[in-house]
C-alpha cells in the first residue's frame, strides 16, 4: 500500500483555533495509508524577505518549514479568513515556500485548502486566495478538495457530515494523480 504524507499548514495562531482542532481531528481520523503532519511553529517564521534568504543561511524556522513540505507528498492549508483573504501567517508560509524561484518546496506539489469561519460564507475568498497563490507558487491545485465550511449553526469539530466532507476532501487529496490531470 502507498503511504501519503500530508503536510498541514494552519492558518491561524489562535491557541483555540478552531481550524487547527479541525486539523488535528483530521489527523486522529486520518486512513492507515496516510500521515498527516501539521507544521508547528508558522509564527515564528520571520516575514520573507530576500536579504535572509541566501544561498547559505535561512532563519531556522523557514529551512524546517521548507524541510518539512519538501518531505511531505502533499499540502493541505486548514485556514480561516481575516478581512476577506488569507491570514498573514499562511501567506507567508507560502511565500517561504515559493522560493527559490521555480524550486521552491511547493513546486509540483499537490495543494489543497479547507477551513471554518463563523459566517455563512466559510472563509472562501480566504480558500480562492490560498489556491491562487499557491498555484502561481508552482503547486498542483486539487480544486476539488475545497470545503469552505461555516461554523455559523453547526458544531464543525462533531457535526457527522461536515466531518465527512473533510475527510472527503483529504481523500481527494491523497488520491490526485497528476500525470493522469495533466493527460
Ligand atoms: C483580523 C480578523 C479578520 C477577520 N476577517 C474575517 C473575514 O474576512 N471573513 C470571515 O469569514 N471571518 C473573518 N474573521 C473571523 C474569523 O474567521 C474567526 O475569528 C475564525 O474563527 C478564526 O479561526 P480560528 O478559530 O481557527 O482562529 C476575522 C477574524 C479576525 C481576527
Amino acid at each position: 500500500m502507498t503511504h501519503t504524507t500530508i503536510a498541514v499548514l494552519v492558518g491561524s495562531l489562535r491557541s483555540d483555533s478552531v481550524n487547527r482542532q479541525l486539523a488535528e481531528v483530521l489527523r486522529g481520523q486520518a486512513p492507515e495509508d496516510v500521515s498527516i503532519e501539521i507544521i508547528d511553529g508558522l509564527g515564528e517564521v520571520p516575514f520573507y524577505n530576500q536579504d535572509l534568504d541566501t544561498p547559505d543561511d535561512i532563519p531556522a524556522s523557514a529551512a524546517r518549514l521548507r524541510d518539512q513540505v519538501s518531505r511531505a507528498d502533499r499540502v493541505l492549508a486548514v485556514t480561516p479568513e481575516y478581512n476577506g483573504r488569507m491570514p498573514a501567517v499562511l501567506s507567508n508560509a507560502i511565500d517561504w515556500l515559493s522560493r527559490p524561484y521555480g524550486a521552491g518546496a511547493l513546486v509540483g506539489k499537490p495543494f489543497g485548502v479547507v477551513g471554518v469561519t463563523p459566517t455563512p460564507y466559510g472563509g472562501q475568498w480566504a480558500h480562492a486566495d490560498a489556491v491562487r497563490s499557491a498555484g502561481i507558487a508552482g503547486a498542483k491545485v486539487v480544486e476539488d478538495v475545497t470545503v469552505s465550511q461555516s461554523a455559523l449553526e453547526v458544531d464543525v469539530l462533531t457535526d457527522p457530515d461536515v466531518l465527512a466532507r473533510l475527510t472527503n476532501a483529504v481523500r481527494v487529496l491523497v488520491d490526485y494523480d497528476a500525470e493522469q490531470a495533466a493527460a
